[in-house]
C-alpha cells in the first residue's frame, strides 16, 4: 500500500531519484488510467507515480481519462495526491520557473467526463468550498521551506480547455475573474479526487507568462527551458514532503 501518490504533468513524466520496485497497470471501471502506477521509494520513503499525460507524453490535456486516473490511485491505497503542473503566470508574481502552491481555482473546461456520479440512484453534491486540502497544502508549504523553494503558497487557478494556449483578451478576462495562474489539467481531476475522498493539492510549476503577459508569442522552447528550472525546484519540494509526511 502507498498512501502518498504523486501525479507528475508536463515536464515530469518521470520522476528522476525515485527506486522503482514495480510498475502496475491498474483497471479501473472508468478505462485504463494514463500509464501503469510506478511504485518505488524515494529517499528511503515509499510512494507512487502516475504519469498524467502517459509515460511517453502523448496524451493531450482533454483527453486524459481523469476518472481511471483518479480511481487507480484510490484503487492502490494512496490518500493523499499531490498533483504537479505546469502552469501560465497570470499575476506578475507567477514568474517562469516558479513554483506555486494554489489555495482555490475556477473550471472553464467543458466536454470532460467530470463526475463519478454520472448514474447514480441519488444525486451527490461533494462540498468543494475548499478545493485543495489544507493539511497537504501546509504540508507542501513546509516542504519548500525546507527545501529552500521559494515557492508562492497563494492563487487562483483557472483550469482551461486546451490544448491550444490562451488568446490574451482570454487572459484579461481570467485575470478580472480573479486567476493568478492558468493551466489545463486541474479540472476535472481536483473535483473527482474530493469525490473520491483523496486529500489533493497542486504543485505547480510556472512555465511561461500567459499570454499577453510576457514575449509577444509563447514559445515551446522557453517553456521547455523553465520547466526544467521549475521542475528541479518541484522535485526538492517533492523529496522534503515525502521526507516530511
Ligand atoms: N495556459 C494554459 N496552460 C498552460 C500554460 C498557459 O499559458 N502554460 C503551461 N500550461
Amino acid at each position: 500500500m502507498t498512501d502518498i501518490a504523486i501525479i507528475g504533468g508536463t515536464g515530469l513524466d518521470r520522476l528522476e531519484g525515485l527506486a522503482i520496485t514495480s510498475r502496475e497497470a491498474v483497471r479501473t471501471p472508468w478505462g485504463e488510467p494514463s500509464a501503469p502506477i510506478v511504485h518505488g521509494t524515494l529517499g528511503g520513503h515509499e510512494i507512487a507515480f502516475l504519469a498524467r499525460h502517459g509515460s511517453e507524453h502523448t496524451i493531450a490535456p482533454h483527453r486524459i481519462n481523469y476518472r481511471a486516473n483518479v480511481w487507480a490511485l484510490k484503487q492502490i491505497g494512496a490518500t493523499r495526491v499531490v498533483a504537479v503542473a505546469a502552469v501560465g503566470g497570470i499575476h506578475s508574481d507567477f514568474e517562469p520557473g516558479r513554483n506555486a502552491i494554489p489555495d482555490q481555482m475556477i473550471d472553464y473546461t467543458y466536454d470532460r467526463a467530470h463526475t463519478f456520479h454520472d448514474d447514480n440512484v441519488e444525486v451527490v453534491h461533494v462540498d468543494f468550498t475548499e478545493p485543495y486540502s489544507a493539511e497537504l497544502r501546509r504540508a507542501l508549504v513546509g516542504a519548500a521551506d525546507e527545501a529552500n523553494v521559494d515557492a508562492i503558497d497563494w492563487g487562483t487557478y483557472a483550469a482551461t480547455q486546451g490544448p491550444r494556449l490562451e488568446t490574451a483578451a482570454e487572459i484579461d478576462r481570467l485575470e478580472r475573474d480573479g486567476c493568478h495562474l492558468v493551466g489545463m489539467t486541474g479540472m476535472p481531476e481536483a473535483g473527482l479526487a474530493r469525490e473520491a475522498g483523496l486529500e489533493y493539492a497542486h504543485l505547480a510549476v510556472v512555465a511561461n507568462a500567459a499570454a499577453g503577459r510576457g514575449q509577444a508569442t509563447i514559445r515551446i522552447e522557453d517553456i521547455e527551458k523553465n520547466l526544467e528550472t521549475g521542475m528541479r525546484s518541484a522535485r526538492a519540494v517533492i523529496a522534503a514532503l515525502v521526507a516530511a509526511l
